[in-house]
């Protein structure tokens, strides 16, 4: 006689939400419990196959790494820049000329710290070669002597030969920034063996040729 038909309760308190809460609140408002979404979880698992993938083709080999496709992209951008100046000779004139050429002497620079500063040192003042920035030498005498020694390499390849490995652009343009390096007099780190011998100054560069000096900009016909 005291039972209470259920419908008469109110309805929410019955009917079980189909997400239920979190006990999580702020304000007032409350957070359903709710599944990640499929799709998230497949995204995730795609990103973590992913990482194995790009860890495989780029780090373990089977692929080009970052840096030799960097090497390859930087030679064919030097190379494509190179066909303004066409193949430099490496006689003392031309190693003259570029030793303070504002658009060429950083491509010597950037040569420079890539294939020689483990050896000479960032700042060229030696470690397992000898100092570049005196006037104390070993195989230079003449300042064409540096493309030489880079070409052919010195002392059973202990100076290896870069004459296979670099442009000849590339050796001339290290040789000018090697012989600008020269006077800087940097107390020599690490080279023990034979300082050398000191030889006369470079001799003084030339005057740019017409050629080679920055090309006029023709004012543009449509006056913009
Ligand atoms: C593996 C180490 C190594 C690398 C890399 C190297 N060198 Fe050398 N370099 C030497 C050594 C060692 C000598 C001295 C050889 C000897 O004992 O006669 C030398 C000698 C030289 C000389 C002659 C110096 C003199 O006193 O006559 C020049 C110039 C030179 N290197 C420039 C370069 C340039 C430019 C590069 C980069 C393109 C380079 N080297 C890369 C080790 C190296």
């Amino acid at each position: 006689m005291t039972h209470t038909p259920p419908e008469h309760e109110p309805p929410h308190d019955q009917t079980p939400l189909e997400d239920p809460l979190t006990d999580h609140e702020y304000d007032g408002i409350k957070e359903y419990d709710n599944p990640i979404p499929g799709w998230w979880n497949w995204l995730f698992a795609g990103t973590v196959v992913f990482s194995l993938l790009y860890i495989l083709f780029y780090h373990i080999g089977v692929g080009p790494s970052i840096h030799e496709q960097f090497e390859a992209e930087t030679a064919f951008r030097l190379t494509q820049r190179f066909g303004k100046i066409g193949d430099l000779k490496p006689d003392a004139e031309t190693i003259l000329l570029y030793m303070n050429d504002p658009e060429w002497a950083p491509v010597g620079k950037s040569v420079y710290r890539s294939k020689c500063a483990s050896c000479h040192g960032a700042d060229a003042a030696g470690v397992a070669g000898p100092n570049l920035t005196d006037d104390l030498y070993i195989h230079v005498k003449k300042i064409e002597d540096i493309a030489k020694v880079v070409t052919n390499g010195a002392n059973n390849n202990q100076m290896p030969e870069h004459g296979s490995k670099l442009h000849i652009n590339e050796i001339v343009l290290v040789s000018s920034y090697v012989a600008s390096l020269r006077g800087q007099n940097l107390p020599t780190v690490g080279w023990t063996a034979d300082p050398g011998k000191k030889i006369p100054a470079w001799p003084a560069p030339p005057e740019p040729k017409a050629d080679q000096a920055p090309e006029p900009v023709e004012p543009s016909p449509s006056g913009t």
